[in-house]
């Protein structure tokens, strides 16, 4: 499988507006192969979803009408270049927030359209999947855990356009569960680093909450009756102290890492048993999640000991970003794809088509 011949010179220019980032970016083919990210802008909205302790759909939308125009004349200027030089024009199509995705689109098609660009419509997912092998040079196939705010997937990567999902949230995202505990115990947004931070000063063991899925042979994963379980033992407590509240962070925050190895690990012999020849095998750790060192640190001993080398992709690489969109695009492109204008956007769009719907499992499936 792989990846098509490199066409060096291509030049791509990437948009990412499927959730509460906004984001422009210009990847080229280089002359040996290896692609160069030549501008990568983004502008997170965090600030103005905070209030309201998750992202606001129709604020996003209009926030990213606002500003990706601007966006994407800077991605242009950072680069030096015109429009003129591009090929290629990619753009996130789904899955996401249906408004912020039809800016984006719209965006995408009328650039397209005006300087007879290629348009080429993204799946964000496989975005996230490939973006080690724009940051590292990895090569697949490779086992991917992706957990940010909006999706927790296991997925094999076996190639362009060949993904097998291993398993998906039933419930919520596993950043979402992170800051929906920190909404409830009246922290900062995004509630992940607040969640980390008093994790660290906690009793991990104070709490006895479910490790959900844990011991199961299918790899799903399910987060909201443990979001559930912190919020019963909040409410058990009259007055929430300081130390309280970092207790039950430490205890959730160690009920997600039991369940990420547990999972993780049958993932990793399962990727061995269905690649038995190869070396090196590798897992890719990306989405926000990642940056959660405990979770970190528990997955490097758990990869370590199944026989994989850990590849985490920088931070700003692992959050949503239009370089990753730029280099998927640039990919598809060399293979020949061109998309029509007629493309729509898509709420849903899941990374393989043959897997089986996970039962509950809702749009982040
Ligand atoms: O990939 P990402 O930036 O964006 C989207 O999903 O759109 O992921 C954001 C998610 C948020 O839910 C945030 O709370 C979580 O990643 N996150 C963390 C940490 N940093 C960010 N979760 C746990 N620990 C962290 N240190
Ligand atoms: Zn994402």
């Amino acid at each position: 499988m792989g990846f098509p011949p490199p066409l060096p010179g291509t030049v791509v220019f990437g948009i990412e507006t499927s959730c509460d980032e906004t984001a422009a970016a210009i990847v080229r083919r280089g002359r040996e192969g290896e692609a160069e990210i030549l501008a990568d802008v983004v502008l997170s909205q965090i600030a103005e979803h905070a209030a309201f302790g998750g992202v606001v759909p129709e604020i996003a939308a209009r926030s990213h009408l606002e500003h990706l125009p601007v966006l994407m004349r800077k991605a242009l200027e950072i680069a030096g270049m015109e429009w003129a030089d591009l090929n290629a024009v990619a753009v996130t199509a789904g899955p996401g927030l249906m408004g912020g995705l039809l800016v984006g689109m719209m965006s995408a098609k009328a650039l397209a359209l005006s300087r007879n660009l290629a348009f080429i419509a993204v799946n964000h997912l496989e975005a996230h999947a490939l973006s080690p092998v724009l940051t590292e040079g990895l090569s697949p196939p490779y086992l991917l855990l992706l957990v940010s705010g909006g999706h927790t997937q296991l997925v094999a990567v076996e190639g362009l356009g060949h993904y097998r999902r291993y398993g998906t949230t039933i419930d919520d995202a596993l950043g979402e569960a992170f800051d929906k505990v920190a909404k409830m115990l009246g922290l900062g947004y995004p509630g992940g680093p607040e969640v980390e931070r008093l994790a660290a000063a906690g009793d991990p063991r104070r709490f006895a909450l479910p490790r959900p899925m844990k011991g199961r042979e299918e790899l799903h994963f399910s987060f909201s009756g443990l979001k559930t379980a912190v919020r019963t033992a909040a409410l058990s407590i009259e007055t929430l102290t300081e130390q309280d509240k970092a207790d039950l962070c430490a205890s959730f925050q160690q009920a997600v890492i039991e369940t990420l190895a547990d999972r993780l690990q049958r993932a990793c012999r399962k990727f061995r048993a269905e690649h038995p020849d190869l070396a090196a095998p590798a897992v890719v750790l990306a989405g926000g999640v990642a940056a959660n060192r405990a979770i970190r640190a528990a997955l490097a001993g758990v990869v370590e000991e199944a026989g994989f080398s850990l590849h985490a992709p920088p931070l700003a690489m692992c959050t949503d970003n239009a370089a990753m969109v730029a280099h998927a695009g640039l990919l598809h492109y060399e293979q020949g794809r061109r998309d029509l204008l007629s493309a729509p956007a898509r709420a849903r769009w899941p990374l393989d088509p043959n897997a089986e719907p996970a039962i509950f499992a809702g749009v982040k499936g």
